[in-house]
């Protein structure tokens, strides 16, 4: 019921159009990096990871988010690879990186001022890529910097790629709410709040009730869930139907304290992804449900067309996104998974019934660059 929404609005013109456009900044961001440091003299051969980080004494620690970057540019065909002795050696082609950043900037915030933070994102990482590399600093300390810190905020809360998970997923929720009686709502990993001032807008502008359902905030972090808390606050002015507290959905129920068939819908944006084992999790989430409670992830997926994910440049700098279990039918690779695995995930773990909002098969077919979805999940 969603897809031509999704399709006309949500993935709009200027989407389409700045999402390429983002990758090409990326892509010269990253050729920065490797002249900056000197790798780029060393790729001109062909060289391996670990010979990189032996030449340049970086943090053992660096060696996937490298790979990720020097398979970014050959993804590209910037770059080229070859296999010696078990080893794969990287190098650069023919082709040059002859992007301009500070054009491709000043047109794309021209078309859409949104498009404005994925880009101040992706630099704050790149400036301070070497100290990662170096390991100076960890992604946490980079992306939560106090100095830089409105940079990640507004990057969850307002980018024109990033929001478009929010946007989904509140919309969504907002439908499932609409169709049930006071429903007792829990959501995951809810951070500073990027998906529920969407929702609590969305209802707002829609001029819906703010008092029929029941709002369970959580996230892992103690902090958000207290900013959060005043924001929301702020926004409603009434938070006598909210409850906010801890909830780690790495451990199991017995230690988080929730009990079994307790909550109508369950919904997360761009949070569960880095649960270390997804079966472990949606199998304890499944309990949490009551009989006919649905569960909404909404999630950034690696769209048909291009795998490769801007965002991931800046997360995979993170422990969280290598610290999980793979497997090769619902999570065969790191980071973002696609919406084919959510699905598989979901049968794991044991829900009845489980789609996507939009239908992926049908939107896929209109436009190949689909990055964002909701997994749905019912139990019976
Ligand atoms: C990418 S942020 C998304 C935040 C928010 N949903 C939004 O879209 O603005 C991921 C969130 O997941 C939380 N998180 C990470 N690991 C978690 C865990 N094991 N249990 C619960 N939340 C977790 C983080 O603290 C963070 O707030």
């Amino acid at each position: 019921m969603f897809e031509n929404w999704y399709l006309t609005e949500l993935m709009n013109k200027n989407v389409r159009d700045i999402w390429p456009l983002t990758d090409n900044y990326l892509l010269k961001l990253i050729k920065d990096i490797l002249d900056r440091t000197g790798m780029s003299e060393e790729l001109k051969k062909p060289v391996s990871i670990s010979y990189l980080i032996k030449k340049f004494n970086y943090s053992d620690k660096s060696y996937s988010a490298l790979k990720w970057v020097l398979e970014r540019l050959k993804f590209s065909n910037f770059m080229d690879s070859n296999e010696d002795s078990d080893e794969v050696k990287y190098f650069f082609t023919d082709k040059k990186i002859t992007y301009n950043d500070v054009e491709l900037y000043n047109y794309c915030t021209a078309q859409e001022p949104g498009s404005s933070h994925t880009f101040k994102m992706l630099k704050l990482m790149a400036d301070n890529y070497e100290d990662f590399l170096k390991g100076n600093k960890t992604g946490v300390e980079i992306i939560f910097s106090p100095e830089n810190i409105e940079i990640i905020n507004e990057y969850y809360e307002k980018s024109l790629f990033y929001n478009a998970n929010n946007i989904l997923g509140a919309k969504v929720l907002n439908n499932e709410v609409d169709n049930r009686d006071n429903p007792h709502i829990l959501e995951l990993g809810g951070g500073m709040g990027g998906g529920t001032k969407q929702f609590i807008s969305q209802r707002k502008d829609e001029g819906k009730s703010l008092t029929n359902f029941t709002y369970h905030f959580t996230d892992v972090a103690n902090k958000m869930i207290r900013n959060t808390r005043k924001t929301i606050e702020s926004l409603t002015g009434d938070i006598s139907n909210f409850e906010f507290s801890k909830f780690d959905f790495n451990k199991p129920l017995t230690e988080v304290g929730v009990e079994e068939n307790k909550y109508d819908i369950i919904w997360a944006v761009n949070a569960i992804h880095v649960a270390y084992d997804l079966k472990f999790t949606l199998s304890e989430l499944y309990k949490v449900l009551k009989p006919n409670g649905v569960i909404l992830i909404s999630e950034t997926v690696r769209p048909s067309e291009g795998p490769m994910i801007q965002h991931e440049f800046v997360i995979n700098t993170l422990d969280d996104y290598w610290n999980v279990k793979l497997d090769d039918e619902w999570r065969p690779n790191y980071g973002f998974i696609k919406w084919k695995n959510w699905i598989k995930a979901l049968e794991a773990a044991g829900f009845d019934i489980y789609t996507t909002e939009p239908n992926m098969n049908e939107v896929e077919k209109e436009f190949n660059n689909c990055y964002t979805t909701v997994i749905k999940g019912i139990k019976k």
